[in-house]
């Protein structure tokens, strides 16, 4: 089983950066395969928190090889800064590799993903100002500049100069302030990047070939996507979306592997949900439960500090995620953070605006934008969750609501979380069963 994809099945921020951590023990290679520093991934061992916007979620196993692959979007300061703070704390970041054809978030792409929000207004994405968007419009423009084009002053700055022309216009507002024009000035951008380059270098790899490696050896690649389902470029809730696709075919594009090398796919669920940024929720709550949620699985986004949009779990679109996927499992998180809730609510369908109701995501925008949620309830409990470390030390009510959950999703329950911590994550019964990952815990 060399192959295993973990993707988000909500609108991001379900626990994958946990998920993956707790299973890189087990990798050869961790790799990211889209999206860029919008991402934000918490890993808590031993207590202390870790929070990974670029660097794959494996890093902190000494010397694991953490690959950022060809489709992902790298602005070289953050990543610096992330590998000089994991330095700092004494982690050994030496198998870290970015593919020398990823693209580089410049300077513009910051400015024009800020400009670009400010221009809709009340309309605004919500995006997390990163220059994700800006950045994949240039590749698709051709007019990206690569993490190979940092070590050729040359070509680097030829390539700048062809990506700013046609900005200029766009840009043009920006050049009168002092910060914005340093951030454009072409000799500085040039000479930036070529330090970067520097200091990067010895990072840059061909990583497809190295990820064919690790499969060809029957070994295991650990592919950790960012963002979520919901908020894929072309299956999301478009325009509010992110600009890459997190869904879990991406990843051949993204890490330049078949789609025969995918063996398993994980998706990654809350046991409710939350959304951050604008768009349709249709069971969000704007209630004390909402608020409750939020407060108790502390959600405030981990790259924009931003509160969570929270809301009851919505089964239409968990099982749209299960079939855009081909899930295999799933692993749903934060089971803990419901403690307490005297009655749980599941949407299973959606309500339409002509009252008719419909349990398939709609392909329209209208029909979405109007749809509500239709729920069941199930009683909820009160115990406390977070020392519970199988199965049955879960109450009978928990226990019940993951049946449910795993009856309307379609696919086994593999890993329960009930806490931010590596031990607080639940193998399930049926999950050792169906997952071959187990095979390389005894390898
Ligand atoms: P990601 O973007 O999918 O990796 O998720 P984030 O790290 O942005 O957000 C998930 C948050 O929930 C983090 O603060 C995690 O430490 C935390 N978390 C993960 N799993 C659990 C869980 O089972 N219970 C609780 N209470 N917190 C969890
Ligand atoms: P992880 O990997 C949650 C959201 C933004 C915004 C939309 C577009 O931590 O789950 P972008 O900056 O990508 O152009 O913003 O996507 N968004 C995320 N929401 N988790 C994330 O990543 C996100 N990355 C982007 O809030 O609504
Ligand atoms: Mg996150």
């Amino acid at each position: 089983m060399p192959g295993l994809v973990i993707v988000g099945a909500q609108w991001g921020d379900e626990g994958k950066g946990k998920v993956v951590d707790l299973l890189a023990e087990r990798a050869d290679a961790v790799v990211r395969f889209q999206g860029g520093n919008n991402a934000g991934h918490t890993i808590v061992r031993d207590g202390e928190e870790f929070k990974f916007h670029l660097v794959p979620s494996g890093i902190l196993y000494p010397g694991k090889t953490c690959v950022i692959g060809n489709g992902v979007v790298v602005d070289p300061a953050v990543l610096l800064s992330e590998l000089e703070g994991l330095r700092g704390a004494g982690i050994d970041v030496s198998g870290l590799k970015v593919s020398a054809n990823a693209h580089l978030i410049m300077p513009y792409h910051i400015i024009l993903d800020h400009s670009g929000e400010a221009r809709l207004g009340k309309q605004e994405i919500g995006t997390t100002k990163r220059g994700i968007g800006p950045c994949y419009a240039d590749k698709a423009a051709r007019l990206g500049i690569r993490v190979q084009d940092m070590l050729d002053e040359k070509i680097l700055k030829k390539k700048i100069m062809a990506a700013l022309e046609p900005k200029k216009l766009m840009l043009r507002p920006y050049e009168k302030d002092r910060r914005f024009a340093e951030m454009l000035d072409l000799q500085k951008m040039t000479e930036d990047l070529l330090t970067f380059g520097h200091r990067l270098e010895k990072h840059i790899a061909d990583t497809s070939t190295l990820v064919w490696r690790t499969l060809d050896e029957g070994k295991l690649a650990l592919f950790e996507g960012a963002q979520a389902t919901m908020l894929d470029i072309d299956h999301g809730t478009y325009p509010f979306v992110t600009s890459s696709n997190p869904v879990a075919g991406a990843v051949t594009t993204g890490a330049g592997v078949g789609i025969h090398d995918i063996d398993e796919i994980w998706g990654v669920a809350k046991a409710y949900a939350t959304r951050v940024g604008a768009g349709p929720f249709p069971t969000e709550l704007f209630d004390e439960t909402g608020d409750r949620l939020r407060a108790n699985g502390r959600e405030f986004g981990t790259t924009t500090g931003r509160p969570r949009r929270c809301g009851w779990i919505d089964l239409v679109a968990l099982r749209y995620a299960v079939r855009l996927n081909t899930l295999d499992a799933l692993v749903v998180t934060k089971l803990d953070v419901l403690t307490g809730l005297d009655r749980i609510k599941v949407c299973t369908k959606y309500r339409g605006a002509d009252d008719a109701t419909f349990d398939t995501f709609p392909y329209h925008q209208s029909v979405l934008h109007r749809a509500c949620g239709e729920y069941e309830e199930l009683p909820g409990w009160t115990e406390d969750l977070t020392e519970c470390r199988t199965e049955s030390d879960l109450p009978a009510a928990a226990r019940d609501y993951l049946a449910f959950l795993e009856e309307q999703a379609g696919i086994p329950i593999v890993q329960i979380g009930v806490g931010p911590g590596r031990e607080q994550q639940i193998w399930t019964e049926s999950g050792r069963a169906v997952s071959a990952i187990q095979e390389h815990a005894s390898a």
